[in-house]
């Protein structure tokens, strides 16, 4: 899978996804897997098809080892072109209970 993704990757592949009318919303809350240490291709998808020009992006992330945050949320700006970008949240797969205060901590800051 991970051979795969990154072989999508290289060739600029993105997959076809559901299209979703965001027309009636100001904030969007966005989230993905990382993939490769960034984004999942779905949610690439998701950011170009969709004219985020007024409208604030919420990212969110679960991972398993590591992920280029930096370099994700630099990424989510060039694609996005959004009024606004909040610092994306990176919650750990396996830390649950941590997850939930991270989560308050974080929805509190936002
Ligand atoms: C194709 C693929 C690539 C992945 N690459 C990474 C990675 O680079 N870094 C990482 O921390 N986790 C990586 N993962 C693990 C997922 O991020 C992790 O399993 C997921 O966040 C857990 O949420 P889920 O159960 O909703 O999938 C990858 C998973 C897949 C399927």
């Amino acid at each position: 899978m991970s051979k795969l993704v990154r072989k999508q990757i290289k060739e600029g592949f993105l997959p076809q996804i559901e299209d979703i009318d965001i027309s009636n919303y100001d904030v969007i809350f966005v989230g993905s897997p990382v993939w490769n240490f960034s984004m999942s291709l779905p949610m690439k998808a998701f950011l170009k098809n969709n004219n985020f020009k007024n409208k604030t992006i919420i990212p969110f992330f679960t991972y398993s080892g590591g992920a280029k945050r930096s370099k994700i949320a630099k990424e989510i700006e060039k694609i996005a072109n959004a009024k606004d970008i909040k610092k994306p949240l990176f919650m750990f797969e396996n830390g649950i209970f941590l997850v939930k205060e991270q989560i308050i901590k974080w929805l509190n800051n936002i």
